[in-house]
């Protein structure tokens, strides 16, 4: 691809995709080309290093809900960018990271902050995308078709306001009188629709609830105590994905929470059969969760991921790089795929 040189010229120096290792530097430099604000070759190598880093920690959930909440402020009405929101690095700032629907994204903030350090030219907005869609792939989900180029808003006053993301249960802030009317109005509010709601809402086959962060869940139940699930399968395909240690005992500051499916470090489409079914109470169904297999409009989707996986990862695909783009501004020469 052809593109715009960055500041020395028209070919930069710039690193070499990394080696497999997390945290390592980049063993070499390689004359690339770079666009005015977008370095290809740091996307490559930061994803290769998200790879790595997302499988032997584990943290594949609580970096999908980061892109979720730095995307899901859009607000498709509000014309003027950044007012609008969306994926533009605007949870790193307080007050946003500090808002009650972000709780405990700060630890996601944590860990990814020193890896951003590596790959000054990758915007926070295209940091915390791709991490999300590199969680989704490495935990044996779709692949997402990812672009890049994403600008960043530049401070704190640019933050969208609070209450912008769903709540989970009845009472709505926005008076909602039931959970299906109140995705409606956030998900269209965002310029998203039914199937894009339900599909979605697919991300919680991922992860767990705490008390202490959202209030919902249990400090612990038979399958969070244990570590994530019984397989030890690696869904990805790749033999070297490890599993993450044994959890310790919860604590009241630190809860093992409850998770919506078994295997809670696996993409697949648990979710929507364990819902379906209603076969445990150790495993979470939120308000919202449930209403997928209510509302007249939901259900038929809902009814298509239990009975296909295939077809749950095909719309995944699609609904989540929607999501991944929302209220998204493109540097010069973007958006570009790698
Ligand atoms: C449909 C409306 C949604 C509601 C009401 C909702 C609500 C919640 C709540 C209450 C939690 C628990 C947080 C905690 O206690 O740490 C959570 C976690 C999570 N959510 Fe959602 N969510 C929604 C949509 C989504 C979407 C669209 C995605 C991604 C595509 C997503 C991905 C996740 C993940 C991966 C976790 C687990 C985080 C972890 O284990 O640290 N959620 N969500």
């Amino acid at each position: 691809m052809l593109l715009q040189a960055k500041s020395r010229g028209a070919f930069a120096r710039a690193p070499a995709p990394s080696s497999r290792n997390a945290y390592s530097r980049p063993a070499r430099s390689t004359c690339v080309r770079v666009s005015a604000k977008v370095n290809v070759e740091q996307l490559k190598a930061l994803r290769a290093d998200l790879f790595d880093y997302i499988n032997s920690r584990g943290c594949n959930p609580i970096v999908v809900r980061l892109a979720w909440h730095d995307a899901g402020t859009y607000n498709k009405n509000i014309k003027e960018w950044p007012a609008c929101g969306g994926a533009t690095g605007s949870i790193r700032f307080k007050p946003e990271i500090g808002y009650d629907a972000n709780k405990g994204l700060a630890i996601a903030l944590g860990i990814l902050g020193p890896i951003k350090k590596k790959y000054p030219d990758v915007s926070f907005a295209d940091l915390y995308q791709m991490a999300a869609a590199v969680a989704v792939e490495a935990a044996g989900g779709p692949k997402i078709p990812m672009r890049y180029g994403r600008k960043d808003l530049e401070g704190p006053e640019q933050c969208a306001p609070d209450g912008n993301l769903p709540g989970a249960a009845h009472p709505f802030a926005d008076g909602s009188a039931s959970p299906a009317d109140h995705l409606r109005k956030v998900f269209y509010r965002m310029g998203l629709d039914d199937k894009d709601i339900v599909v979605l809402s697919g991300g919680h086959t991922l992860g767990r609830a705490r008390p202490e962060r959202s209030g919902f869940g249990a400090p612990s139940t038979k399958y969070t105590n244990v570590g994530p699930g019984t397989s030890t399968a690696s869904p990805s395909g790749r033999a070297d994905r490890p599993v993450t240690p044994k959890p310790v005992a919860p604590t009241a500051a630190a809860s093992l929470g409850t998770s919506w499916t078994v295997n809670w470090l696996e993409f697949d489409n648990s979710y929507f059969r364990d819902i379906k079914e209603k076969r445990d109470k150790d495993l979470l169904v939120l308000e919202t969760d449930a209403c997928i297999f209510v509302d007249d409009k939901f259900r038929p989707y809902a009814e298509k991921y239990a009975a296909d996986q295939e077809a749950f990862f095909a719309d995944y695909a699609v609904s989540a790089q929607k999501l991944s783009e929302l209220g998204v501004q493109w540097e010069e020469g973007a958006p570009v795929t790698i």
